[in-house]
């Protein structure tokens, strides 16, 4: 009796799979913590040999968080190309190994593709040969405004491989957004699609380029993708980009860059005014990308990894492209949404590729949560061995659900702390090597040397058990080197309130047992849905409508967004408010910025809560907007304390 039980047992069970050694346990961990700390020089000195150089560097490390004299540098004298690490070094070995697994909007009318290493030589090198032709040299900028399609990949590497200078805008943000991008960097071309099609719905890109470049040098040139092949208008500063890269040769030699040469640019949200092109370069961030690939996800050779990010966003750069790529991985790039076709197409995904790494942000986890179990375990997640979380703290319950339903209690979850600005990881578990805490990012990458200070004195708070602002003592190969055209207002953002090390934003607590827990934004800067949103940004835009006359902006707590944007609107003299209005301005955000800029909930606010120096009292409207007016704290320094009652009487986000 026992045999046959244990015989239909065996057709019932998967085979075992084979499990790799995690590249560290706890105490290799230490140990290789303990050298990238003590003698930086020498650990980075040897893992920066992961990367291929032309010319080997002779020195590591060469910064200085001095007032005054920000100045970063590694590898300063090596030379290299990037796309070449992430193409041309595997051709030998991995030529035909996948490289791109490329996967559609929508599954039932197209096909995913296999793009293998040789093919990705062959379109990146023909692009860059187009690039060439219109003019493009090393050091140029080149905007990339295209949905997730293989293109976007060729692109970032065409421009790595003759050195230009790279700067993706995400194709969710507006023409407005994208013209300042491009006048922002001074770009020469602009790469752009017909449509890009998103969960079922098509955004039309080259329509909104058009309206970007009418406020740019007539000299930006267009170089357009076909996507849907729907129909566009063509102009005279564009060029066909499948044409011409049909015609173009597939040889191009890769550009000897400088390590510090710069590799991209990418624009982010901070507390003031306009967003910042933080600037990224060639040889310390190739080496900290293709690293924390690795060591964070416990990459091994032939895993297939998706990160199911944009690469309109840093974690699309980082473990979409140059990390797995210069690992030699076979990486996902998805254009699609987690709720199209339907609330099951991660998972779709996941099996249809047998993906062993999954990395998303807890916006998603949590709206998938909500639909329920059954669209998981309609799936062979068998293959699952490595789950990831990024972008905003992820709650206890999001991060149980992901652990048991998704991961079966089997997955390592890493929950990785960065930014933009940190080009790679900061704060995450390693699988096989942390003990596992939900909601916390727990311990500091390899080389990364994070401090507790106290908010107002700027003092370090030593020992466990203790929160305040979190900074970092010390540069790591992966930081942002300045501010595109602006490096004193580098200085002044990263390394001013505290002096001396370089300021994240994010508050934290660091527990009895030293593991670290980010509290969020201590700026003005909020998080919805993982995406990084500037009030100020919000406010300006809301202000340049003609019916308002004063804004603030503030975050609230949000049960799938992390936070919502929540709006206090002063109209103008003799405007009345209305849902018409509400619905105006929301329309007039989303066309401003984009649509991920929309406000949840708009205030008609009589007047704005102030200070007698005219100073808007955001804390005060936080606190209405989280529902909390119990606890205002001192209103006494209020010019007029009655606007405080009424914004409370007609609070818009009530339990
Ligand atoms: C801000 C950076 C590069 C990651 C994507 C977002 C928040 C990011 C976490 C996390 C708690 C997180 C921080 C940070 N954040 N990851 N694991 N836990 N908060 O990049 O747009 O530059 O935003 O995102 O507040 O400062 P970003």
């Amino acid at each position: 009796m026992s045999d046959v039980v244990s015989g239909a047992e065996i057709d019932a069970q998967p085979a075992p799979k084979t499990q790799p050694k995690p590249h560290v346990d706890a105490d290799g961990y230490a140990q290789m913590y303990a050298a990238s700390v003590t003698d930086p020089d020498a650990f980075w000195g040897e893992h920066g040999q992961r990367i291929d150089w032309i010319k080997p560097f002779t020195k590591v490390k060469n910064t200085s968080f001095e007032p005054g004299n920000i100045d970063i540098r590694w590898f300063e004298d090596g030379t290299l190309n990037a796309a070449a690490n992430c193409i041309d070094r595997h051709l030998a070995t991995r030529g035909d190994q996948t490289a791109i697994i490329w996967e559609p909007d929508d599954p039932n009318t197209t096909e995913s593709l296999h793009i293998t290493y040789a093919d990705l030589h062959r379109s990146v090198s023909k692009m860059a040969n187009v690039l060439k032709g219109l003019g493009v040299e090393k050091g140029d900028r080149v905007v990339i405004y295209l949905p997730m399609i293989p293109e976007a990949a060729y692109a970032m590497l065409a421009c790595a491989r003759i050195g230009a200078i790279h700067s993706i805008v995400f194709a969710g943000f507006s023409p407005d957004a994208l013209g300042a991008r491009i006048n922002g960097c001074d770009a020469k071309l602009l790469i752009t699609a017909d449509f890009a099609p998103r969960g079922g719905r098509q955004t039309p890109l080259k329509s909104n380029a058009d309206t970007a470049l009418a406020a740019c040098k007539d000299s930006v040139q267009c170089l357009v993708v076909k996507r849907t092949g729907g129909e566009v208008t063509w102009t005279d500063r564009d060029h066909d980009c499948n044409a011409l890269m049909e015609a173009a040769s597939d040889d191009c030699p890769a550009e000897e860059m400088n390590a510090e040469d710069p590799l991209f640019i990418l624009y982010t949200s901070g507390s003031t005014g306009q967003p910042k092109g933080v600037v990224h370069t060639t040889g310390g961030y190739m080496v900290y990308a293709s690293m924390t690939h690795q060591y964070t996800f416990d990459y091994h050779e032939g895993d297939v990894f998706w990160c199911t990010a944009d690469v309109g966003w840093v974690t699309g750069h980082s473990y979409i492209v140059y990390g797995p790529l210069a690992n030699g991985a076979t990486t996902i790039m998805f254009e699609g949404v987690p709720t199209y076709p339907d609330a099951g197409r991660f998972w779709e995904v996941c099996a249809k590729h047998k993906v062993n790494q999954f990395y998303t942000a807890p916006t998603a986890i949590r709206a998938l949560m909500g639909a329920g179990n059954e669209w998981v375990e309609k799936h062979d997640l068998s293959d699952l061995r490595v789950l990831g979380s990024v972008g905003e703290p992820i709650n206890p319950e999001a991060w149980n659900w992901y652990n048991e339903v998704v991961g079966k209690g089997n997955c390592p979850i890493v929950d990785t702390f960065w930014q933009t600005e940190t080009g790679g990881h900061m704060l995450t578990p390693l699988p096989g090597a942390t003990d596992l805490k939900p909601g916390a990012a727990q311990q500091p990458f390899f080389g990364v040397q994070p401090v507790v200070l106290e908010p107002t004195s700027g003092e370090i708070i030593d020992g466990n058990g203790v929160e305040g602002v979190l900074c970092m003592k010390d540069s790591w190969p992966g930081q942002m080197r300045t501010v595109w055209g602006d490096h004193e207002r580098f200085e002044k953002t990263y390394f001013s309130d505290y002096k001396g090390y370089y300021f994240s934003g994010d508050g934290c607590r660091r527990d009895e047992d030293g593991d670290y827990w980010i509290t969020g934004r201590v700026d003005d800067v909020i998080n919805v849905s993982g995406h990084r949103m500037g009030t100020a940004e919000v406010e300006s835009a809301l202000v340049a409508h003609a019916k308002v006359a004063e804004s603030a902006v503030v975050g609230y707590p949000h049960d799938v967004k992390g936070q919502g944007i929540y709006a206090y609107v002063t109209l103008m003299n003799g405007e009345e408010p209305s849902d018409a209005l509400r619905k105006e301005l929301e329309t007039w955000v989303r066309s401003e910025i984009g649509p991920i800029a929309k406000p949840d909930l708009i205030q008609w606010a009589p007047g704005l809560p102030k200070t007698r120096s005219g100073k808007i009292m955001r804390r005060i409207l936080r606190k209405i907007a989280e529902d909390d007016f119990g606890a205002l704290g001192d209103t006494s320094t209020l010019a007029d304390p009655s606007v405080v009652d009424d914004l409370i009487a007609n609070r818009m986000n009530r339990a």
